[in-house]
């Protein structure tokens, strides 16, 4: 059973408070989450970023990929989303092909801005994205760039594999993330990663910089709600921890186990050697 500290979020996450919270060395938590209900209870256990992922293709549609994903099915999570939000910062992502050029790009951002309630856009993609990320960025849309592991690119990598493990990759990923911040990205997402390339990815970045996969030293950490939770089918990543009725100590009950991920993000007992590249 879960004993430990009930975080909470007093008032609205924004931009200069995730910035802030970088700077102090505090570790930023995130999980996605689809709908109001959860929206809800990860605000009121001190979930700072809530992202309406393009995961839901396969946690919710029960699809093998997140390539089927379309706007108009974020939008509608989105929306659902932000009903029951609760102080947490709301991140959408851009599907599939959504962001080819910058007018597509700006058309997609502004429905998941504007019928979302998304307070921020996230597009995977390095150096080739800067153009569209500037485009966006300077007209008002907040950006994450994604990158590392880039599972919209599934069928050209043919499979989820550690990315940047050879020094030639790791430098390009690094000047991936400096050309992404520089056009304007206010937060980067780094997905299965050596821990070494994801600690050199947020010194490097004057923006705060999430993981998945991507070791203890990152800004903060990101799981997939299903996957902490321990309902997803299939295949568990290595990265992922259970902390409802899984490991030792864990919760017996949602709202706990929101508020022991959160503290074991903030304290850094998540994640573990176990769980890293
Ligand atoms: O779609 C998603 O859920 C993601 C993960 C990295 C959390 O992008």
């Amino acid at each position: 059973m879960y004993t430990g500290p009930k975080p909470t979020l007093d008032k609205p996450i924004t931009i200069p408070r995730l910035q802030a919270l970088k700077e102090s060395g505090e570790k930023i938590a995130c999980l996605t989450a689809y709908d109001a209900s959860f929206s809800t209870v990860l605000g009121e256990n001190g979930v700072e970023i809530i992202l309406v992922g393009d995961s839901l293709g396969m946690v919710i549609q029960g699809k093998s990929s997140t390539v089927p994903v379309t706007t108009d099915e974020i939008v509608y999570h989105c929306k659902a989303t932000a009903a029951g939000l609760n102080n947490s910062f709301l991140l959408a992502d851009m599907p599939f092909l959504s962001y080819s050029d910058r007018e597509v790009a700006m058309r997609n951002a502004a429905r998941l801005m504007q019928e979302g309630d998304a307070h921020m856009v996230k597009l995977e993609g390095g150096v080739l994205q800067a153009d569209v990320v500037e485009f966006l960025s300077t007209r008002g849309v907040p950006v994450c760039g994604h990158i590392g592991l880039r599972p919209q690119q599934v069928h050209k990598l043919g499979g989820y594999r550690v990315q940047g493990k050879e020094e030639a990759d790791a430098l390009d990923m690094l000047e991936d993330a400096r050309v992404l911040e520089e056009a304007g990205a206010d937060l980067l997402l780094v997905e299965c990663v050596p821990s070494g390339l994801g600690k050199r990815l947020a010194e490097q970045s004057r923006v705060p910089v999430i993981g998945i996969g991507a070791g203890p030293d990152t800004d903060g950490q990101i799981l997939v709600l299903q996957d902490m939770l321990g309902i997803t089918a299939g295949h568990k990543a290595r990265f992922v921890q259970n902390f409802l009725n899984g490991e030792a100590d864990s919760a017996t009950t949602i709202p706990d186990a929101i508020a022991a991920y959160v503290n074991a993000v903030k304290t850094g007992a998540y994640p573990q050697p176990e769980h890293c590249f």
